[in-house]
Parts: C-alpha cells; structure tokens; sequence
C-alpha cells in the first residue's frame, strides 16, 4: 500500500521508543522504505542496530558527521522523503520544534525540511498537559503538523492519563491518510459506535451493554484503507482509535445530530447500540424518595432511528450504508427483514444470544447481508471482521 515512499523516521528518547521497531516493520511489509535518524537520547532507549537492521538502511544521529555529509548532507535527507515521522515526539523534541532551534541532527532535519511532518506524541501526562506544551502542540497544528495520539491509559512511568504514544497500527494508518495512499484515499466515512445513555434524571441513565469495541475496530481499519473518518461515539468502554475525528455524544438525539452535522459522507457504518427508547419524563432534578414507597412511574418516547433516517434521504445520501442487526434468534431471516425496513445497502448481522460472549468479547461471528444474498464470516477477532469489512467498503466504493 505504500510501496515506492520512502518515510524519514525520527526517533526521540523516550521508552515508546521501542514501540518504533514494530513501526518499522509494518512499514516495510507495506512496501515502503525508511530512512532512521536518531536522536542521542533515543539510543538510550533502542539500539541503533535493532533500527538499522529493521529498516534495512544505515541510522543517522550526527549533525556533524563527515562520512553522512559527503554521502548525503542534511538538507538533502531532509527533502528525499514523502513523509517526515517523528515518533515518539518526545516533550523536547516538540518545544524544539515550535522554536525552530536546530542544534542536533533531527531538529535540523525538521527545520530544514519542506515534506510534511506527521508526529506522535509520547510523554508523562503531567508533561503533556502541560500549559507548555500546550502552547508547543498549538503552534505545531498552526504550523501543519499532523498529529497521531498520544492515547490515554497506563504509563511506564506508573501514572495514568493521556501521553500514552500511539499504537504502530494507527501510527501506520495516519502515515497512509498523510500519504493519501490507500484505497479509501479521498473517501470520507461515517461511523457510529458504543452504546447511547438516555437519562432519567441528571444522575441516573438507561444504557446497553455495547462496549463499541467493533465500531472501534471499523473506524481504525477504514482510517488503515486511508479514508479520513468521522467516528460519533456513545459512552464507550473502549478508546477511540487515533487518526480519526472523534465526536463524543450521550443520547441517541445527540448522535443524530452528530451523524447530520457529520455528513457529507461516501459511506455510514451504524454501529452504535442506539437506545429504541428514551425517558419523556426526565427529571431535571435527582428523583427523591418520597417515603411512602411509592415508585417514579417513567413514561417512555421512542428514539428517532438514525440509520433508517440516512438511509432514506432524498438528496446527499451516502452512496453505501450499512447497519447492524444484533439478534438473539433466526439471525438471517431478522437481518434480511431489517435491510428491508431500513432502506440500507448492507445488514452486517450477528448472533448476540448470551452464550455467545459476543456483546463486549473480543471476537464476532457475522452475517453479511446485501442485495446479493447472504454471506456467512468465520469466527474471527472483532479487528479481522473490521478489517474485512473495510476491504469490503473499499471494493464498493472503488
Ligand atoms: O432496529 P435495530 O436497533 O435492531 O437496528 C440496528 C441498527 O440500526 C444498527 O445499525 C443501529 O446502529 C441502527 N440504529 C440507529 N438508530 C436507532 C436504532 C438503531 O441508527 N434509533
């Protein structure tokens, strides 16, 4: 998917960076050449040789070096590539280079480059939140450099929170949206995911269990294909994916307007687990008992469909909608009605019956329902599904 671009690979010194070395690899085996330059800092962390031998090429970590210079000076490594990476962008290697100071060989290459720069950030999360920082990473964006993470979650350091760097596989799909390679290139996609919480009172909801893991994993394979994602999320148990556009809803009214600001799209995944249902009578205060033992009696108005609502519209329809039919019984014959009923293009259906550990388990067993008929998937790791899917996408798309 990559073959023929060559990625100047950046190294800071941070511990992410031996999240790097798997970086290279999916690199190469998606075809394309890497370039490494290491900072002093960076080697602390990973040997040059473990780089060296990943990447296939020589690392580069000195400003001065006579033997590089006549080889290749610095001004020109920083112009061969079709991408500039710098992972992990470490605290130092940012506030660097919102100053354009220059005083290594990787923040000269920086200042010296005309190529794109896509960085991922890696730091404790003090430092990211830093107002510092804050201010590096707002000049970054000011100045056009794209952004992959960091994620939130457990940090080397025994802290938790933002500053996390991303993960190789999404550092990978924001290298082939930044390349415009891929075969979603171009192509924007709509995806809603996790569960919808619809209140009864300003501290009490009704939810589902949907974790949204199979939405995430969708969005991250499409963003993999190079589609630029749009990703509308109910109070998931799991992070959204890196390199998409996250907007985080509540309620399933708050998702359909989401979905329309979101649109125009090629294609709209309906992932989410949207409640049927909402609570006519919320409270606008916390509900008291009143003592008597008298129960609030709740009163319920269905939720506006959003998927039906896409897939139905006259004029800017996405040219591919697909939904989800999560069934506990006669998976194929509900899927097939439920197609039908909501005017999509595709019903990926699947058998959520408890024994099944399908809703928040890793793995899904799946029916793809089209106007051609039914297609059967193995059981398969809820990434593979998306994967296939994704591929699917971008055939009908093509
Ligand atoms: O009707 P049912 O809830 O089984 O349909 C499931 C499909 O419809 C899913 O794709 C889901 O995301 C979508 N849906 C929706 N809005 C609703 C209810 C379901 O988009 N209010």
């Amino acid at each position: 998917m990559l073959a023929g671009k060559r990625i100047l690979l950046i190294i800071g010194g941070g511990i992410a960076a031996y999240k790097v070395l798997e970086l290279i690899r999916r690199l190469r085996d998606a075809g394309a050449a890497v370039t490494p330059v290491m900072t002093r800092a960076a080697a602390e962390f990973v040997t040059p040789l473990s780089v060296a031998a990943l990447a296939g090429e020589k690392v580069r970590t000195e400003l001065f070096d006579l033997g590089d210079e006549a080889e290749m000076g610095h001004i020109q490594l920083s112009r061969v590539a079709d991408l500039i990476v710098v992972a992990p962008a470490t605290a130092d290697l940012m506030a660097k280079m919102a100053q354009g100071r220059a005083d290594d060989l990787a923040s000269t290459l920086l200042l010296a480059t005309d190529t794109r720069v896509l960085i991922a950030p890696a730091m404790n999360l003090r430092m990211w939140e830093h107002p510092a920082t804050g201010r590096n990473r707002a000049q970054l964006a000011a100045d056009g450099v794209a952004t992959v993470g960091p994620n939130a979650g457990a940090m080397a350091c025994g802290e938790f929170g933002p500053g996390r760097m991303a993960e190789p596989e999404e550092i990978l799909g924001a290298i082939t949206a930044a390349l415009g390679a891929g075969p979603l290139a171009g192509r924007h996609v709509l995806v809603t995911s996790g569960p919808t919480h619809e209140p009864i009172d300003p501290v009490r909801y009704i939810a589902n269990r949907s974790s949204g893991a199979q939405g995430t994993a969708i969005a991250a394979a499409l963003r993999d294909l190079g589609a630029s994602v749009t990703f509308v999320t109910g109070p998931a148990s799991v992070p959204p994916p890196g390199g998409v556009t996250v907007v985080r809803v509540e309620t399933a009214r708050e998702m359909a307007a989401a979905v329309q600001a979101a649109l125009p799209a090629d294609a709209a995944v309906f992932a989410a687990a949207v409640a049927d249902w909402r609570v006519a009578n919320a409270a606008d205060r916390k509900m008291k008992k009143d003592g008597k033992g008298t129960a609030p009696a709740l009163e319920f108005a269905e939720n506006p469909d959003i998927l039906a609502t896409v897939a139905r519209m006259d004029a800017g329809r996405p040219r591919l909608v697909i939904g989800f039919a999560a069934e506990t019984d006669d998976v194929l014959a509900h899927a097939t009605a439920k197609r039908a009923r909501k005017g999509c293009d595709w019903i990926v259906a699947n058998d959520v019956s408890p024994g099944t550990g399908i809703m928040g388990g890793q793995e899904n067993a799946v029916t793809l329902v089209t106007a051609e008929g039914a297609e059967d998937w193995p059981r398969l790791p809820k990434a593979e599904v998306a994967a296939r899917l994704a591929a699917r996408i971008a055939d009908a798309l093509a």
